[in-house]
């Protein structure tokens, strides 16, 4: 195969942008395992949009639901699985903890310019809404270094292909 027989969850995180769920749902097939997307399921048991839960509940909710939903799909999880998680998850201790015990993390990091060009593509990202993208992008990447650097594997998430990321994760892993 690919990669080694991988018997444990890979969670990716890393800042919006970086390609979580893009190089996720394409290293899921290679590794031919499941994939799964932590802010998916987050809005299909909420029976809400991201931007509403924050907008009528806020932002601490929100981490607790999304701390009990990626706590549930590691659980669940049988063997092999790639779940993407929202770009806050892992700065949440508890949350961190539980991926850090339970799963293989990978850090997807990516410049600042990457990271505004590809957010830029959808308008579904609350915390971008209340200021220049640009500045709340570079100063979250900053604030949550620290934590994303806890993971054991750290992959640069490149402007080009993502085949060239998935490359990089399927080396780190292997
Ligand atoms: C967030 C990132 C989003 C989503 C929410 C909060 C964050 O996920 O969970 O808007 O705190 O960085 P993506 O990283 O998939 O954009």
């Amino acid at each position: 195969g690919l990669a080694r027989r991988i018997d444990r969850p890979i969670v990716l995180v890393g800042m919006m942008g970086v390609g979580k769920s893009s190089v996720g749902k394409r290293l899921a097939s290679l590794l031919n395992c499941p994939f799964v997307d932590a802010d998916e399921e987050i809005e299909r048991s909420a029976q809400m949009g991201i931007p509403e839960i924050f907008e009528m509940y806020g932002e601490d909710y929100f981490r607790d639901g999304e701390r009990r939903v990626i706590a549930r799909l590691i659980d669940e999880t049988d063997g092999c699985r790639v779940i993407a998680t929202g770009g806050g998850a892992f700065c949440n201790a508890e949350t961190r903890a539980l991926i850090l015990d339970r799963a293989l993390t990978i850090w997807l990091d990516s410049e600042v310019d990457t990271l505004v060009e590809r957010t830029a593509r959808k308008d579904n990202r609350p915390l971008l809404k209340d200021g220049e993208p640009r500045e709340i992008l570079a100063r979250l990447r900053e604030e949550r270094r620290p934590h994303y650097s806890q993971a054991p594997i750290h992959v640069l998430s490149g402007p080009g292909p993502h085949v060239q990321t998935i490359n990089k994760v399927l080396q780190g892993i292997s």
